[in-house]
């Protein structure tokens, strides 16, 4: 029913390489056909810049595409480097006089700005140019512009304003895009044009089976049904993970696969979740009950918060699809969740 699985580290970058996700994809092309912005939100390794480069491939013909992978920026300077750096080269050379009166100057392949002006405004400019075509931009990682996030959903407001002919696509975690720009306290500057929400969520067990079972075999390993069951109910369906596991499991036995998995995978569990306890003592004694599962009026009394806070924090939790409530007992979903909180 799919093509072949081949486990590799790379981010897919084609929908023919992407394993089932079928009808997320129908969903995203139907939104990105209207002209609506999107935002492809999941837990990290669930494949949302495999999703994101897949789909820009598909629209290649009809729009301008630029990835731009905003991990590890600092500053709007940083940013605009990305943006500048990634822009098809026949764009910089037909616009080059334009970059000059705005205060932009082209050395060979980098930038150099104008000190008097204004990055967001240069930035602008830049997506103003752009959008002379049809363009189609994705925002790999967009929480990490939360140092100038203002300003920036500000630019997204005037851009979105002034022309139709530039589609944005944000990937990020969910906690972090849900931070930067889906919850911008109480404002709404992107009324009217906010990003479509397309969720990428864990495979159901059969899905994730036949995804481990496919590459196996592509990569003559040997199939057992035993040490697949072990492999998902330890490590769990996040296509990432599978993909990890599979990768090590293609070249040594099943054990020290797995076990060298679920080490990277709970380190990278452990750094969201840190971003969520926020140093918080009572989020993390919270956390640690819901590993084995725990009572609303439980957490209640062993966290000594109020009603209504810890409300809030449960809520958000099941938001970002990390716990789930059965009858008022709240547990953890995922197994290294689970475990990196422990
Ligand atoms: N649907 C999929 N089919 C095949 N491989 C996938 C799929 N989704 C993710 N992967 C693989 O999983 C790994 C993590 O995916 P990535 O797109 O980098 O996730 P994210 O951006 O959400 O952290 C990559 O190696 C990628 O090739
Ligand atoms: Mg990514």
């Amino acid at each position: 029913m799919w093509g072949k699985v081949i486990f590799t580290e790379k981010p897919r970058d084609n929908v023919e390489n992407i394993f089932d996700r079928t009808s997320e994809i129908s969903m995203i092309k139907k939104v990105l056909d209207t002209g609506d912005w999107l935002a492809i939100l999941g837990p990290r390794m669930i494949g949302k810049t495999s999703m994101a480069k897949a789909i820009l491939n598909e629209y290649k013909n009809d729009y301008n595409t630029l990835y731009i992978d905003l991990t590890g920026i600092k500053n709007s300077g940083d940013a605009i480097n990305k943006i500048f750096n990634n822009m098809p080269k026949n764009l910089i050379d037909r616009f080059k006089d334009d970059f000059e009166i705005r205060g932009i100057n082209i050395m060979g392949n980098s930038i150099k700005l104008n000190k008097k002006i204004n990055n967001t405004d240069v930035m602008e400019s830049l997506f103003n140019l752009l959008s002379r075509k049809k363009t189609m931009i994705v925002l790999d990682e967009f929480q990490e512009l939360s140092f100038g996030i203002n300003h920036f959903i500000n630019m997204l407001h005037n851009i979105m304003m002034e022309n139709k002919n530039i589609v944005f696509i944000f990937t990020g975690s969910s906690i972090g895009l849900m931070k930067t720009l889906l919850e911008q306290k109480g404002k709404n500057p992107l009324a009217g044009r906010n990003p479509v929400k397309v969720v990428l969520e864990p495979w159901d067990r059969q899905t994730a089976v036949d995804y481990l079972k496919s590459g196996l075999i592509n990569c003559n390993a040997n199939i057992n049904e035993t040490e697949i069951n072990e492999a998902i109910n330890e490590i769990g369906t996040i296509t990432g993970w599978l993909n990890f596991y599979g990768r090590r499991r293609c070249i040594y036995n099943h054990n020290d696969a797995l076990n060298e998995s679920l080490d990277e995978a709970v380190k990278v569990a452990r750094y969201e979740l840190n971003n969520i306890i926020n140093k918080s003592a009572w989020k993390r004694k919270a956390l640690k009950m819901m590993a084995f599962g725990s009572g609303y009026n439980e957490i209640l009394s062993k966290t000594k918060v109020s009603t209504s806070t810890l409300a809030n924090f449960l809520h958000r939790l099941e938001k970002l699809y990390l716990i789930k409530n059965d009858n008022r007992t709240y547990y953890i979903v995922d197994n290294i969740y689970r475990k990196a909180i422990k």
